[in-house]
């Protein structure tokens, strides 16, 4: 499916990591719908590889920044300016890390360090993006910024520990961001909370199947697939969607409305 609806269009992508990144499959499906852009990931990340094979397939160039670095993302911003010919129109932010849910720490014994970690990594990277690329004047007017977020952030899921609190202030940014981005620059922010997904983050999560099999079962249209937010998120990058913004958009098959459904109550009638 693709319809040239980015056309014209610029951008940044932070996040893939494979190819079962939620960002790799929104930059395969943003070159599909004619956009060009730039790749970026923390330079550790990088070592693996395999991005450069995804920057051949888009025909795109990649900027190693870490998203916890001012200095690292005011340079990503000036030479994706240079690489693009001009400001960019779209912006995605699909990081996420927690040192404490990667150590395995007890959500009621956490690491405050870690913790600390856990919010400039998964949160207030998006505050510092929006923050260079307003500084340097770097997105155009109508241009979209989307972030990516879990329903962990209004309801608690055990095992999500400080990710949970990372989203919350994910989604917060989103709307306080928006307001000042959209008054001055007509620029939409806005988050996307997925489904369960299998990548890398994902199956860093402890019961992450079970997580994975309960709300699938739970969702009135199954657990949503990378391919398919990665087409919700295109949606919001193009001219579609102009009046869209400061929102936290479920693409969760309907599980964040759905109290109970047939297939799990069947499995309590005993
Ligand atoms: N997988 C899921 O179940 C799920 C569900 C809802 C939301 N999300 C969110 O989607 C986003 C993308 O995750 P994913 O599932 O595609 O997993 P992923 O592991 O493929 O992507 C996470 C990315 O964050 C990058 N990253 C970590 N620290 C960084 C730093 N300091 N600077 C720059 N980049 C950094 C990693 O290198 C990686 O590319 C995350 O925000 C995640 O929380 C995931």
């Amino acid at each position: 499916m693709s319809n040239g609806i980015l056309k014209g269009k610029k951008g940044i992508i932070f996040g893939a990591l494979d190819e079962n990144s939620i960002a790799w499959k929104v930059a395969v499906q943003a070159a599909a719908e004619g956009a060009e852009f730039v790749l970026t990931n923390a330079p550790i990340a990088l070592r693996m590889g395999a991005i450069n094979t995804l920057a051949e397939q888009t025909n795109s160039k990649v900027i190693p920044a870490d998203a916890t670095s001012d200095e690292d993302l005011e340079k990503l911003f000036t030479e994706a300016q240079e690489f693009l010919g001009g400001k960019v129109d779209f912006v995605l932010h699909s990081i996420g890390m927690s040192p404490n849910v990667r150590k395995k720490k007890h959500y009621t014994e956490l690491n405050y360090d870690f913790y600390h970690k856990t919010l400039d990594i998964s949160a207030m990277s998006f505050h510092r993006v929006l923050a260079a690329a307003k500084k340097l004047d770097a997105i155009n007017e109508w241009g979209s910024v989307v972030g990516l977020s879990y329903i962990a952030a209004q309801r608690t899921f055990p095992d999500y520990s400080d990710m949970a609190e990372a989203k919350s202030l994910l989604e917060s940014i989103a709307r306080s961001f928006g307001y000042h981005y959209g008054t001055e620059k007509n620029i939409r922010v806005n988050t996307i909370s997925q489904s369960p997904t299998m990548t890398t983050a994902g199956k860093g999560i402890k019961g992450f199947n079970g997580f994975y099999n309960y709300a699938d079962q739970m969702s009135p249209l199954g657990n949503a697939p990378a391919e398919d937010c990665a087409n919700y998120i295109i949606s919001l990058f193009s001219d579609y969607t102009k009046y869209v913004t400061m929102q936290n958009l479920f693409h969760d098959g309907g599980f964040s409305n759905t109290g109970v459904s047939q297939v799990v109550m069947d499995k309590f009638e005993e």
